[in-house]
């Protein structure tokens, strides 16, 4: 297991280049599902989630091509197997998101159960339910969810919650239905916005994406598109976070200010001064960072994706602040990690408390999630010596070459690979 070394201390300047988003890549790539013809996309970023899920079209028998530039061609012409199995969804909970299109185009699916996660219970009953709804047959046998439908018949659905991965699925599978689907309080995110343009390109009759109301009319076939992916909004918040600890003046390149929901006031709020083009962010940062109570909330609110990555920048304000957690119910994983860097927060249920130090002081830490990783990293920037972070396979899932660009950047940091170590 490769492990990131960190010297903290180094002022971030420069310039990089934000990848396409993981989680609207995700979807998108299982949209290819959904047509016989080839869907080409662009700005795919290289990630170990996208390499599972490349895996598991591939294991359908999906044709899936990718380029050095970032693009990668779906053609399922030719799927043989309609069946998502267990050593790939358990490493990977996205993998859920080939129910809806399976059904919606061959009338059967057989997907494994996600199971448990670090992060919360993250049941997917809601997609279940408004599957069901479509008029699919539904059982859980064996630990797969076992689906059936002649077709799918267009119905009126109102989640339980909002549900990012449940709303994608349900519209994937309401665009091949027959006749009407009212997907009502939907969810909001530029990566749901994003996947039903490329199912509009595709020939699906959508409207009222990025609102909680999404009326699809349901076509009896899609064909081919092209399509390029949206920046990826949480990777850019990270970097900006890591320069609020760490001081400096950077340029993200190729990102979507108009994406980033709270992120951005949020940010200005802990000291950062930002200016904003079309598809640029200069941020720099000369002060102690200021304290910043947040809530975390579905788009356009504060992301839970966030969370770890701010509360690393609050670890070293000026003062005391309140964080809630309202999205996912086990969300702190990594503030034991920030305690063992110096930090001073107390959990209590869904909030935690945050007194900022002045300094942070380098240590062995070990990475838990994907955003949990990022915020070590932020912290390790920002702390005193040398910091270790272990397990970074967490991060590498859905941070393109995070190191590369933090080093960009003037950072001292470096990968160590397991082979050099042992
Ligand atoms: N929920 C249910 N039942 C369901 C679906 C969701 O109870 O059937 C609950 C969840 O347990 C959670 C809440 O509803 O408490 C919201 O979960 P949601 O379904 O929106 O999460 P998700 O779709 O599984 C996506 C992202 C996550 C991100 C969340 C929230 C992808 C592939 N994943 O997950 O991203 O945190 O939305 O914005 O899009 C990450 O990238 O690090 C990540 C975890």
């Amino acid at each position: 297991m490769d492990i990131l070394r960190i010297t903290g201390g180094s002022r971030l300047h420069g310039e990089i280049s934000i990848s396409g988003a993981k989680n609207a890549a995700l979807p998108i790539l299982c949209a290819g599902l959904l047509t016989a013809d080839t869907v080409t996309l662009t700005n795919v970023p290289e990630l170990n989630d996208i390499a599972t899920t490349l895996k598991l079209l591939g294991q359908m028998g999906v044709r899936c091509t990718r380029e050095t530039d970032g693009t990668v061609h779906i053609t399922a012409n030719d799927v043989s197997t309609l069946e998502a199995p267990y050593e790939l969804v358990k490493t990977m909970r996205a993998s859920i998101l080939v129910l809806g299109p399976l059904l919606a185009r061959f009338g059967q699916a057989r997907v494994s159960l996600p199971g448990g996660c670090a992060i919360g219970q993250r049941p997917v009953d809601q997609h279940i339910h408004g599957l069901a709804a479509l008029g699919a047959d539904i059982s859980i046998e064996h630990g797969f969810v076992v689906a059936r439908a002649q077709r799918l018949k267009g119905a009126v659905i109102r989640t339980d919650m909002v549900t990012v991965t449940g709303t994608e699925n349900l519209l994937m599978a309401a665009v091949l239905a027959e006749g009407q689907t009212i997907l009502e309080n939907a969810a909001r995110e530029p990566e749901v916005v994003d996947l039903a343009e490329l199912l509009i390109k595709m020939g699906a009759q959508i409207q009222g994406h990025g609102t909680d109301r999404i009326v699809i009319e349901g076509v009896k076939s899609l064909h081919g598109a092209t399509h390029r992916v949206i920046p990826d909004r949480i990777e850019a918040g990270s970097f900006l976070c890591a320069v609020g600890a760490a001081g400096g003046d950077i340029t993200l390149r190729k990102v979507a200010p108009d994406t980033m929901g709270a992120t951005l006031s949020k940010l200005q709020e802990a000291g950062l001064t930002l200016t904003c083009g079309p598809d640029w962010i200069r941020a720099s940062m000369t002060q102690r960072p200021k304290p910043v109570d947040f809530r975390t909330h579905e788009y356009p609110g504060f992301a839970t994706d966030m969370q770890a990555q701010l509360m690393a920048l609050n670890a070293l304000a000026d003062g005391t602040s309140v964080i809630a957690e309202t999205i996912f119910e086990n969300r702190y994983m990594h503030v034991q990690e920030l305690l063992r860097l110096g930090a001073r927060i107390d959990i209590d249920g869904h909030t935690a408390v945050v007194r900022g130090v002045t300094k942070l002081s380098g240590a062995t830490v070990m990475a838990t999630d994907l955003r949990a990783s990022a915020s070590l990293v932020i912290a390790g920037l920002a702390a005193e010596g040398q910091t270790i972070v272990e397990r970074i396979y967490h991060l590498d899932r859905g941070y393109e070459r995070m190191e590369h660009k933090l080093r960009q950047l003037g950072a001292n940091i470096e990968r160590i690979s397991s082979k050099d170590l042992s």
